[in-house]
Parts: structure tokens; C-alpha cells; sequence
């Protein structure tokens, strides 16, 4: 799978360093508070394992899974969260994590146009938490279709497609310990 790599950007070294700081970060903001983390998945897998062994505060983790790319390289527009279940309407309704009155901080590993996490935001909202913040993995640099401002950024990368640690690409490259840029011809084969 390296092969399939046109650079590594970040090493798992250089991520857990990161995660280090932002941990230590949160750990301070959030000292005499109860956290509840809302991880979007399957992208933050990775991220929030790793970063929430750093955290020794008494926390709630809950998942919400969003897809808007649907497997492919460039996001739809349109947002997909899960677990949903029919309304009496027929019309999907998701199931939300508790989080009214509470100190949410969503985890996510990557905003590039901003729709997801935009989507979760006002999503988490509707149910009254006391305060919410986001914190990402990557951040691409690039203008956004949504405007997102996340709390705590682990890296800044150019507008570039970039699998591993949790990143996919049709569903594969997840489970590298590193972040690297996919070569151009394997997404135009899509
Ligand atoms: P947004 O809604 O366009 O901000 O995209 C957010 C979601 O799209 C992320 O949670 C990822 O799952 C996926 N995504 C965006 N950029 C990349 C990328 O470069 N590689 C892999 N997945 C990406
Ligand atoms: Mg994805």
C-alpha cells in the first residue's frame, strides 16, 4: 500500500508527538469539566483512540457516523449521518447522542469543504449542549463551501487527497500508521 503513496506527509511519530500537544491542550481547557466526545466516524478511528488515551479527564465518548464523499474523491454536498431509524413519517431520523447541557467537543479527521462537520455542528445544536467545539486531525488549506472554525488543529495540509490513519479511499488505506498523499492516477481511475 506505500506504493500507492506520491509522499508521506506526517509519520506516526509526527503524529503522536502532535497528538501529544493537543492533548495536553484539551487536557488543560477542559480541567474542571465533564467532556462528552462525539467522534465522527470511521475517518477519526484512529485519532480519537489514540488521542483520548492522552486525556486523563472523566469523559463520555459517543460515535456518530457522517459520510458525505460516498466513495468518491470530491464530497456531494450532501451529508449522511447514521445510526437512523424511519420516523413515523417514513423519514429518516438519526439518533443523537445525549448531549443536552453538556461540554461537546467533536472529533474529526479532516475538514476540507466543511460540509460535515458544518452538518454535525447544527446537527449537535438542535439537542442544547452547554458548549461544543471541534477538533481535527487535518485541515486543508483551501477555500471552504461551509464555514468551519475548529478549536484545535493538528496539522495544516495543502488541497491535496490524503489516505492512511484512518483516512480512506474507497473504503481502503485506513489502517496505515501514516498519513501520505494518494498518487494522482489511482483517484482518476474513479
Ligand atoms: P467535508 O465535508 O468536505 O469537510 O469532508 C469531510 C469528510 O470527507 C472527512 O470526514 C473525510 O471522511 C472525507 N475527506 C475529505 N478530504 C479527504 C481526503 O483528502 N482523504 C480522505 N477523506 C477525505
Ligand atoms: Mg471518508
Amino acid at each position: 500500500m506505500r506504493g500507492d503513496l506520491e509522499r508521506l506527509l506526517f509519520d506516526e511519530s509526527a503524529i503522536h508527538r502532535r497528538l501529544d500537544d493537543i492533548a495536553a491542550q484539551i487536557s488543560n481547557d477542559y480541567r474542571d469539566r465533564e467532556l462528552t466526545v462525539i467522534a465522527v466516524l470511521h475517518g477519526s478511528l484512529m485519532f480519537v483512540a489514540d488521542l483520548l488515551r492522552r486525556i486523563p479527564l472523566p469523559l463520555k465518548l459517543e460515535c456518530l457516523s457522517a459520510a458525505s464523499y460516498h466513495g468518491k474523491a470530491e464530497t456531494s454536498g450532501e451529508v449522511v449521518f447514521q445510526p437512523a431509524t424511519s420516523g413515523p413519517s417514513g423519514r429518516k431520523q438519526i439518533t443523537l447522542p445525549d448531549v443536552a447541557g453538556r461540554d461537546v467537543l467533536v472529533l474529526d479527521d479532516i475538514l476540507d469543504s466543511g460540509h460535515t462537520l458544518a452538518a454535525v455542528r447544527e446537527t449537535l445544536e438542535t439537542a442544547k449542549p452547554k458548549s461544543i467545539r471541534i477538533c481535527v486531525l487535518l485541515r486543508k488549506r483551501k477555500r471552504r463551501v461551509r464555514q468551519v472554525a475548529p478549536d484545535y488543529v493538528g496539522f495544516e495540509i495543502e488541497d491535496e487527497f490524503v489516505v492512511g490513519y484512518g483516512l480512506d479511499f474507497q473504503g481502503r488505506y485506513r489502517n496505515l500508521p501514516y498519513v501520505g498523499v494518494l498518487r494522482k492516477e489511482l483517484l482518476e481511475k474513479y
